[in-house]
């Protein structure tokens, strides 16, 4: 089918830019420096500063692995891998330096790799335990490759980690219990992948953590109670996961989140009314839960004012759009399709100056479509409906998309097309 083929594209570049976030989206890492700008305080010249030898025979021998070598001319320029652009100010996100690492050198004598980047460099194979011993990395990002193999226990031992990246490889096997000792993480992506079984438990215990990403990644099962404890989460993207069960109500405590993406997993509704505490959001996506159980209402948004974007197709909900849908001024997407929405569409839906895509269709929506619409609403479709009256005159607008299939319009000779 077309729509899974496209919507499976969308995901890849979703977790593409997750992994781009990492890239160039962080701040605030601390440049090692280099031993030469230091003030010297030992009496006699302190001599060059080199990396620790176990890390080096680390570093050369996963890079020999996997086929690869710094370029001398940027880093490793003496043979040692601490060196050059790995202790300058080049930054780590920022440059073009692939593969890179940075190191800390701030310590007497010896430099420890602090942060290393193989982002998609084509490196195929498993992940060497030699990785695990690099235990003074806060960054790692080896996104964008077609590593396999499942993750070791020993990730448990890099518990100086912060960011990393595993997004969009071919790992395999359940996640590691051991991730869950990994308490200064502040951002994971594991996104597109082929890991199976459930997410441990012991990610609960990272309290640190603000962006996690899992859409494709292939685990399943319930969301862990202890995930209740992940407060600190600003964004998650676990769409195209068989998450089951049902969307916890503790999701409404993450008070910090501003980005939710639950798209085609297994849960069961209704959606839970305590996310209407989730007032910080700006994209909201929740699609197909099943609702067996009972079908869910509108009512749990309508203190998210700051929503972008809003996704909540194919939920079976039986409400109808707020009447206060004009307050959305940020909105500008707004997707409510092939649901069981009854009532009329309200015309300040059709005057939010920031709504550009607007997908209604497969619904119960009655009445008669707006006679106003702002110039920004360029996408618009209300198929399946049981819209009637006559077509409003702005449908010549140049350069829009309009589906009215399925309802009934009354035509009349004004507009004829
Ligand atoms: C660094 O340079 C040395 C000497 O040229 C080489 O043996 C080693 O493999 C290089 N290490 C990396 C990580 O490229
Ligand atoms: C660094 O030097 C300090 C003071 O000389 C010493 O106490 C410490 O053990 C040294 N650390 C390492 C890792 O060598
Ligand atoms: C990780 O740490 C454990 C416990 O200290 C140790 O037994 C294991 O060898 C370490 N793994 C690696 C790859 O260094
Ligand atoms: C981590 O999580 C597990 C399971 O949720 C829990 O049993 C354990 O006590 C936690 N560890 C720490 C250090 O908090
Ligand atoms: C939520 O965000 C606020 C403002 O940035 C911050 O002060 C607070 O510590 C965050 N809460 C958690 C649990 O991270
Ligand atoms: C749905 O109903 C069944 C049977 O009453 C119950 O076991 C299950 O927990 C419910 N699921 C949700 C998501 O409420
Ligand atoms: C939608 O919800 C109703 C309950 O309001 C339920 O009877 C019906 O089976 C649900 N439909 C689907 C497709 O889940
Ligand atoms: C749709 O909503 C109407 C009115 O709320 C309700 O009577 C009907 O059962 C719902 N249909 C489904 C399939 O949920
Ligand atoms: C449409 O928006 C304009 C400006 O945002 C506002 O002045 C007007 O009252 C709105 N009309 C409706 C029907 O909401
Ligand atoms: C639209 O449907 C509702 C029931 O869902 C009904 O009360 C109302 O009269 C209908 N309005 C129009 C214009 O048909
Ligand atoms: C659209 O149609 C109306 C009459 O229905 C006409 O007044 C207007 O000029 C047309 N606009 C364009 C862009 O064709
Ligand atoms: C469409 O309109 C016609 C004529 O007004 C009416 O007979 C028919 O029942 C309507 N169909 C629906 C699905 O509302």
């Amino acid at each position: 089918m077309s729509g899974t083929s496209s919507s499976s594209v969308l995901v890849f570049f979703w977790c593409a830019a997750a992994i781009c976030c990492f890239i160039f989206g962080l701040t605030g890492v601390t440049e090692a420096q280099a031993p030469s700008t230091q003030p010297s305080q030992a009496p006699t010249s302190q001599p060059q500063a080199t990396t620790d030898p176990s890390e080096v025979i680390a570093l050369n021998s996963i890079f020999q692995h996997w086929g690869i070598e710094a370029n001398a001319e940027q880093w490793n320029t003496t043979g040692d891998p601490c060196s050059g652009a790995a202790i300058d100010s080049t930054e780590f996100d920022n440059s073009d330096y692939n593969p890179f690492i940075k190191c800390d050198c701030s310590e007497n004598v010896t430099c420890h790799i602090t942060h290393l980047k193989v982002y998609g460099l084509e490196v195929v194979g498993v992940i060497p335990d030699e990785l695990w011993t690099l235990s003074f990395l806060s960054q790692l990002n080896l996104g964008l490759n077609y590593l396999s193999g499942p993750l070791s226990s020993s990730i448990g031992n890099l518990t100086r980690m912060q960011y990393m990246s595993l997004g969009i490889n071919a790992l395999s096997g359940e996640l590691p219990n051991e991730l869950g000792k990994l308490t200064d993480l502040v951002a994971i992506s594991i996104g597109t992948n082929y890991f199976s079984g459930p997410l441990p438990s012991e990610l609960g215990n990272l309290s640190k953590l603000q962006q996690l990403y899992i859409d494709s990644s292939g685990v399943s099962g319930e969301i862990p109670l202890t995930f209740a404890n992940l407060q600190s989460l600003q964004t998650l993207w676990a769409s195209d996961v068989e998450l089951s069960g049902s969307i916890p109500d503790f999701i409404g405590s993450w008070l910090n989140l501003t980005s939710l993406r639950f798209e085609g997993n297994s849960f069961e509704g209704p959606i839970p009314s305590a996310l209407s505490k989730l007032t910080s959001l700006i994209e909201l996506r929740i699609t197909d839960i099943s609702t067996t159980n009972g079908s869910s209402s509108l009512g749990f948004i309508k203190n998210m004012k700051s929503l972008t974007s809003l996704v909540l197709r194919n939920n079976n909900i039986s409400d109808s759009i707020p009447s206060n849908i004009g307050e959305y001024q940020k909105l500008s997407l707004l997707d409510l399709s092939f649901n069981n929405l009854t009532g009329q569409i309200p015309p300040s839906l059709f005057n939010l100056s920031s709504l550009s895509i607007l997908f209604l269709g497969n619904n119960k929506l009655n009445g008669t479509l707006p006679e106003k619409k702002s110039s920004s609403l360029l996408n618009v479709d209300v198929s399946y409906n049981n819209l009637i009256g006559s077509i409003p005159s702005w449908v010549n607008e140049t350069n829009l998309q309009l589906n009215l299939v399925a309802n009934n319009f009354t035509l009349d000779s004004s507009n004829s097309r």
